[in-house]
């Protein structure tokens, strides 16, 4: 077995309120995938941001090469060989590609930038990283996905001996995580060592060699990347969970929200469907089929060009957010960042935004009502806070968005539409989440659920739609809802495209 190339030793790291790291110790040899899996909160991102410098320990070592070391700033990282790719991209949206990759070293020429030797370089950096784009593009323009070959190929750029990545599967579609696996595998191969946070467990056998679980700041326990996922899951959230879409179907009611024909030239095209109180509809497809749209332009976020939308009968206008919040309509976005909250702003205002008016007395806003709402809301997603003061933007990254969860629910809508609710969400409390959509479901809320994770359409739909290319491929009932039905449906009118 080949000697560690990173180290650490009893680290500690504390936050005003949180014990973040305690007593953490993780390594990492040359050619391996170390995963690093965890409740949210659980002290991951911190962990990783000791060894890229942008945090100190308060206690313990890190050593290199088996040298203590001190990595006090991103670029002293850098010098050691260490790259990482955090949750939230690095790269600069208004600059190029290829001025990305080359940031703060581009080559030169006679005292000025070579803008033909940066081209180059920068088209054998994305070749590398099997991405065909123009360097010279806005990065501002690219997707995520290709986002984070560009982040990757700016780490090959530095010819990094040490890869983290911080989930950087969250937001990739099934084609572009194969992508990315054979990519680490070949880094791996050249003996790049490399650690990788995921809460996709299913992943860990596919990429990783072995495991590491925390949980409340402290490692918890290591295993072989083989080891069952039930034994992964308890040490993660201390219990075992039985199961984990516990949906329990309710009697579905009245139709509460109605789509009919709704169509956006070059975005979808005569999309009709209704969601009925007491239903889970689950909108399955393929990243860029059009299901985002669909639900911005029906809350009224983006225009549409005919069709309707009703609400228990009532057409709602087109394009107002607000008509379509007081009609019961919400709207947990899919880009939470962005569109879900005020990073700089804490939880209880976070919480508290949708919900301003209501719980207003004779004038007064009443304060002590929509804190202990908020109190209860924080509560029942186990979000993991020092208390309700605490800004968002010191919170996990599940833990925003759990935020951005309860900032819904708060706001009782009566017809929710959840874009992606669980992503980067822990198993633990996906469930959590589960069952306060059975509960509501259960008091007669009507829930549509867009979602790329195929197993929680299966396991939390009452029915199932399918989009693709911008149209309803299909409709299915729960009972008919497999992989393969789905997935056929959601490539079917592709073949055109070469897909
Ligand atoms: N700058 C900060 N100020 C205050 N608290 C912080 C700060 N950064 C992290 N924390 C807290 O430290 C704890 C660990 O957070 P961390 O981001 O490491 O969790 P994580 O395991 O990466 O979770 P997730 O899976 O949700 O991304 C959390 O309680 C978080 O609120
Ligand atoms: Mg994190």
């Amino acid at each position: 077995m080949s000697q560690a190339m990173l180290r650490v030793e009893g680290v500690g790291k504390s936050f005003p309120g949180v014990r973040a790291l305690d007593g953490v110790d993780f390594d990492l040899r040359p050619g391996e995938v170390h995963v690093l899996v965890g409740e949210n909160g659980a002290g991951k991102s911190t962990l990783i941001k000791m060894l890229s410098g942008a945090h100190q320990p308060d206690e313990g070592s890190i050593l290199v090469d088996g040298a203590p070391t001190r990595i006090t700033s991103a670029s002293e990282a850098q010098r050691l060989g260490i790259a990482t790719i955090y949750q939230e991209f690095n790269l600069v949206p208004e600059l190029s590609v290829a001025e990305n990759l080359m940031l703060g070293r581009p080559p030169r020429r006679w005292g000025l930038v070579d803008r033909k030797r940066m081209r180059r370089e920068a088209e054998e950096l994305l070749d590398r990283v099997g991405l065909d784009l123009d360097p010279a593009r806005r990065t501002s323009t690219l997707g995520i996905a290709q986002m984070q070959l560009v982040e990757i190929a700016k780490a090959l750029a530095l010819d990094a001996r040490v890869l983290i990545m911080d989930e950087p599967t969250a937001v990739l579609t099934t084609g572009e995580v194969d992508r990315l696996f054979a990519l680490v595998d070949r880094l791996r191969d050249r003996g790049v060592g490399i650690v990788f946070i995921t809460h996709h467990l299913e992943e860990i056998p596919r990429i990783g060699d072995r495991v590491t679980v925390m949980r409340d700041g402290r490692v918890v326990g290591g295993a072989p990347a083989t080891a069952p996922e039930e034994e992964l899951i308890t040490m993660m959230v201390g219990r075992s969970i039985s199961q984990q879409y516990p949906r329990e179907a309710a009697e579905a009611g009245e139709p509460l929200l109605q789509v009919e024909g709704l169509t956006r030239a070059g975005a979808f095209e005569d999309v009709s469907f209704e969601v009925r109180a007491g239903e889970v509809v689950g909108v399955a497809g393929l990243v860029g089929a059009g299901r985002t749209e669909v639900a911005r332009a029906l809350f009224g976020a983006d225009r549409y060009d005919s069709g309707r939308v009703l609400v228990r009968g009532r057409p709602l206008p087109a394009g107002d957010v607000h008509a379509a919040m007081e009609s019961g309509l919400g709207l947990v976005p899919e880009d939470r960042k962005s569109q879900g909250l005020v990073l700089d702003a804490d939880i209880a205002e976070n919480l508290g935004i949708v919900t301003l008016g209501h719980g207003a007395r004779a004038g007064f806003v009443n304060r002590k009502g929509r804190r202990d709402a908020a109190d209860r809301v924080a509560g029942q997603l186990g979000v993991k806070m020092s208390g309700l003061g605490q800004r968002v933007r010191t919170l996990s990254g599940g833990n925003q968005q759990k935020v951005v969860i309860g900032k819904w629910l708060l706001a009782e809508s009566s017809v929710l539409i959840l874009d992606e609710p669980t992503r980067g969400i822990d198993v633990g409390a996906k469930v959590e989440i589960y069952q306060l959509i059975n509960a509501l479901t259960e008091s007669g809320h009507a829930i549509l659920m867009i979602s790329s994770d195929l197993p929680e359409i299966l396991g939390m739909s009452d029915r199932v739609l399918v989009m693709s290319r911008g149209r309803l491929a299909g409709e299915l009932p729960a009972a008919e809802a497999t992989q393969d039905s789905v997935m056929t449906l959601a490539v079917s009118g592709m073949e055109e495209a070469h897909v």
